[in-house]
């Protein structure tokens, strides 16, 4: 495992490489505990360089084997070489020549997933960020474009499958039962795009011909036998190719593109160049094994990771502090297609949900960092929520000011302009001043200022004078080494909704620029006037979620219970109810603490029966707007001295008292829900499934829940519905007849395959209450878990951390202390996992003071291990800091 040098790596210190790589040759003699990697670089001085410097490559844990330039072995005293750097301290003064490193490797051994490691019997590779230095010694770093040539030889029984990036060359046979295949990819591209896949695996194959009539040849990759779990996502990457063609102009430039399904990865799925490689979990699916939601995933990062071939690889970053240039991009443009596949308004809700659950909390707790970081440790620690989501929706906001027109413009020129390069986020902000003309300088404090804006608005009407005004306040918080922040240019979509429900036409405005149903806020203060308003509306602001912000207006609840039903923007549709919830759920809490018992106005209660019954409405829209706020979301609200105990009962009260009010249309309508034809994964069947799960889910909180919810069980024909009834019995249930049961009879069903399972495991993890504990321990022990599986690891810690508030925080710190042995332990094989795992304890300040004071011990714990990797010792030190 690499030591921690403690180095910082800053922005304003990047400075282009003396010397360029223009073309790689490699030979991998595939052994598992001994892999031997020839590398045959060409190397070039880079213009303008005078003399010649040291030339210093990077490496991770290698054993060099052989050196030689221009066909001659280097003497002893031309190199010094350490398994983590190969320094020429005089390369050849002509400036170009051949550079010949041979090294050795062990795959088998390999327990961290990056570089080349083996999965399930199958060589593959992960080299985001910095894992092909784990493979050679190299240029490591995303502006050294390099075209690739690669051969790989393996015994033809281990591996009759060789795959690279590019087009396929020569293969053949060798001597000893050996075989070779050589791919070439003709774009030149950084290192972390490199792959290589070698096995015996099952293959899906199709084809697709371009806009402009070549034809691809499609593959994905899978375990033997799970060829018919494949049909799902070949189908999604057809839909994602012809999408980019039609939405963005980008058309796919190899002759093949494959798609290999692994069983150990750290993240979702990566862009490798015409080779991308998976998470099983997102490419296997059928209705017996997916749920809807595993179908939307699948979907959404099939097509992210194609979408990546244009944004991220044909134009890739100058360096990593540009992350957010391909990954807020590509997400951006991953959320629009499956809001053009499904249903956009539905898509959107969803989207601010997960960012609100994920990125708000890093914004607002000690990790947070701007979308543009200036300065990292460990770059894996920076795939973050912020970079990725709040990446997507700064792309957003762009298209919200320059308007959809110049926003394709200013695509297309960014394709033209920086084809083929390494490019900065400075350069993409520039197209889209050269084709609008707008000025995005202040725009631009997005990429650079950390912290969710907040939003202060009041309003006030003069029915005489017709004039309604609002008063607008903007502050950024102070984030770590961020203490003081300037005023953003905030876009706010919005309307001022009459009593008929339609939007206002106001005649004119003063206090800030105005367009197209966009406030403009660029000022700490504005106030906002408009005048030829003679009946009081009620104001929509954030239309759509125009803005990654915080937003607290002064509004009563007759006007947000009329917005709830009223605005002609879903998404503040859905935000005025949600709003509603979230307040009656922050008054629970606070009632309870006094020792009283929540009370729920009827109101509100008639209002969730209303939406559930509107037939005007979508019903995965309804189900989205029926599913409350969940606990975490509620202790944001509140803000400080948590007690998660009170947040889950305020919450439970609610359901119930929502249920029992709704409890005969719920009955009705989840009776009326019931579908017995054949199954369908697309969205509006999706949809209908979502809201009787969530209506079941209302169900199953009254008396008699139990047998609702068992008998929803041992009806279920599909995953999803198999699925929401195992968390109502264990979640309401727990220990119950039914739910012990169900449980059982899930595992006996399911224990051969293992991504089921992970679903089994997130149902126990999640299970509220203090013997979570107990039981996430004793999970740890079962058959189909397994620590070095980061699958695994993610569905029984992961979800017990991160989802689940009662059991992760008990009061006595049992929970944490689960939590610090279970990371201490992955952290030997994984330190990656190991450090995501911990940002579950990020917003630990603001528990109450019993509970902070054990999450601090078990932060400094951690701290206090011994060889601690730079991953982990980053995210904790910067938690604690
Ligand atoms: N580039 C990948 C994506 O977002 C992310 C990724 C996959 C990754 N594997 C990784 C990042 C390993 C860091 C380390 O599409
Ligand atoms: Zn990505």
């Amino acid at each position: 495992m690499r030591t921690d040098t403690g180095q910082v790596f800053r922005l304003e210190d990047y400075r282009p490489s003396d010397y360029l790589i223009p073309s790689t040759e490699l030979t991998f003699k595939l052994s598992q505990e001994k892999t031997v990697v020839v590398a045959e670089l060409t190397i070039e001085r880079r213009e303008g360089v005078a003399g010649n410097p040291p030339l210093v490559l990077d490496g991770d844990g290698l054993t060099l084997r052989r050196i030689a330039i221009d066909g001659n072995p280097l003497d002893a005293s031309a190199y010094s070489v350490t398994p983590d750097e190969l320094a020429i301290a005089a390369p050849p003064a002509a400036g170009r020549f051949q550079l010949t490193v041979e090294t050795e490797i062990d795959p088998s051994r390999n327990q961290a997933l990056m570089g080349l490691y083996r999965s399930n019997g199958v060589y593959c590779t992960q080299c985001e960020a910095e894992g092909f230095r784990r493979i050679t010694y190299f240029l490591d770093r995303p502006d050294i474009l390099s075209v690739y040539t690669v051969r790989i030889e393996a015994r033809r029984d281990e591996a009759p499958l060789l795959l690279s990036n590019g087009n396929l060359g020569e293969r053949g046979d060798l001597a000893d039962g050996w075989h070779y295949a050589v791919w070439h990819d003709p774009f030149p591209k950084p290192s972390y795009l490199f792959a290589l896949v070698a096995g015996d695996l099952g293959r899906v194959g199709d084809s697709f011909v371009t806009e402009s009539g070549r034809t691809v040849e499609l593959g994905i990759y899978v375990e033997h036998g799970k060829e018919p779990l494949a049909a799902y996502a070949m189908d999604a990457l057809k839909r994602s190719m012809r999408w980019d063609e039609e939405a963005f102009g980008c058309e796919y430039d190899l002759d093949v593109f494959n798609i290999v399904a692994v069983s150990d990865f750290n993240m979702g799925a990566m862009e490798n160049k015409g080779l991308n490689i998976f998470n099983d979990k997102y490419v296997l699916a059928d209705e017996e094994t997916a749920t809807d939601t595993d179908f939307a995933n699948i979907e959404a990062i099939i097509a992210h990771e194609y979408f990546h071939n244009w944004t991220g690889n044909r134009i890739t970053c100058r360096d990593w502090f540009q992350l957010c240039l391909k990954e807020g991009l590509t997400v951006f443009r991953d959320h629009e297609f499956s809001a053009d596949q499904r249903s956009r308004a539905v898509k959107r809700i969803a989207e601010v949900r997960t960012l609100r659950a994920h990125q708000f909390p890093e914004d607002q707790g000690p990790l947070a960092h701007p979308v543009r970081p200036r300065r990292y440790r460990e770059i894996n620690n920076f795939y973050t929520a912020t970079v990725y989501e709040k990446g997507s929706e700064v792309v957003r906001m762009i298209r919200t000011i320059v308007g959809a027109d110049a926003f394709q413009r200013g695509m297309d020129l960014y394709f033209e302009r920086h084809d083929g390069e390494a490019a900065t986020v400075e350069d993409f902000l520039k197209v889209f001043e050269d084709v609008s003309g707008r000025d995005l300088s202040q725009f631009a404090l997005w990429y650079h200022q950390a912290g969710t804006p907040n939003v202060t608005v009041a309003c006030s009407h003069d029915a005489r004078a017709g004039e309604f005004t609002l008063e607008f306040e903007q502050s950024v918080p102070p984030t770590p080494s961020e203490s003081r922040k300037q005023p953003m240019h905030i876009p706010l979509a919005f309307g001022l909704v009459g009593p008929d429900g339609q939007d206002i036409a106001w005649s004119q405005v003063e206090g800030a620029s105005v367009e197209d149903g966009v406030i403009h806020l660029r000022k700490r203060r504005h106030v906002v006037r408009f005048s030829g308003v003679t009946e009081r509306p009620a104001v929509s602001l954030n239309r759509g979620f125009s803005a990654p912000i915080t937003l607290a207006i002064e509004q009563s609840a007759e006007d947000r219970a009329f917005l709830a039903r009223h605005d002609s923007d879903t998404f503040s549709r859905w935000q005025a109810f949600n709003t509603l919830l979230t307040e009656t759920l922050v008054a629970a809490f606070r009632s309870l603490l006094g020792g009283k018992k929540p009370a729920f106005a009827p109101d509100l209660l008639q209002l969730a029966g209303a939406i559930a019954a509107d037939e005007t409405l979508e019903p995965a829209y309804r189900a989205l707007a029926l599913s409350l706020p969940g606990e975490a979301d509620i202790a944001r609200e509140i803000g400080s001295n948590i007690d998660p105990d009170a947040v889950h009962a305020g919450r439970e009260a609610l359901i119930a008292a929502i249920a029992e009010e709704n409890r005969q249309l719920f009955k009705e309508l989840y009776d009326g829900l019931h579908h017995a034809g054949p199954f369908s994964p697309d969205a509006a069947s999706a949809g209908r499934r979502a809201l009787r799960n969530v209506l079941l889910d209302y169900l199953s909180a009254l008396p008699g829940g139990a047998a609702v919810a068992a008998s929803h069980y041992s009806a279920a024909t599909n995953m999803t519905d198999r699925i929401a009834a195992l968390a109502g019995l264990a979640h309401r249930h727990r220990n119950s007849p039914e739910a012990v049961e169900a449980l059982a009879a899930f595992e006996a069903r399911h224990r051969s395959d293992a991504l089921v399972m992970d679903k089994w495991f997130q149902i126990q993890a999640s299970t509220p209450g203090p013997e979570a504990v107990e039981v996430v321990r004793a999970l740890m022990e079962h058959p189909s878990f397994s620590i070095s599986n980061p699958n695994r690891v993610r569905s029984l810690v992961g979800t017990f951390a991160s989802a689940n508030q009662t059991g992760f925080h008990r009061a006595d710190g049992a929970g944490y202390r689960l939590f610090v042995e279970a990371v201490l332990e992955v952290e030997k094989r994984n330190p990656q996992v190991a450090a995501r795992l911990a940002t579950a304890l990020r917003s630990w300040r603001s528990l109450e003071p019993v509970r902070q004071a054990k999450a601090r011990e078990a932060l400094l714990e951690i701290r206090a291990a011994e060889s601690l990797s730079p991953d982990l010792r980053d995210i904790v030190e910067r938690t604690l800091a």
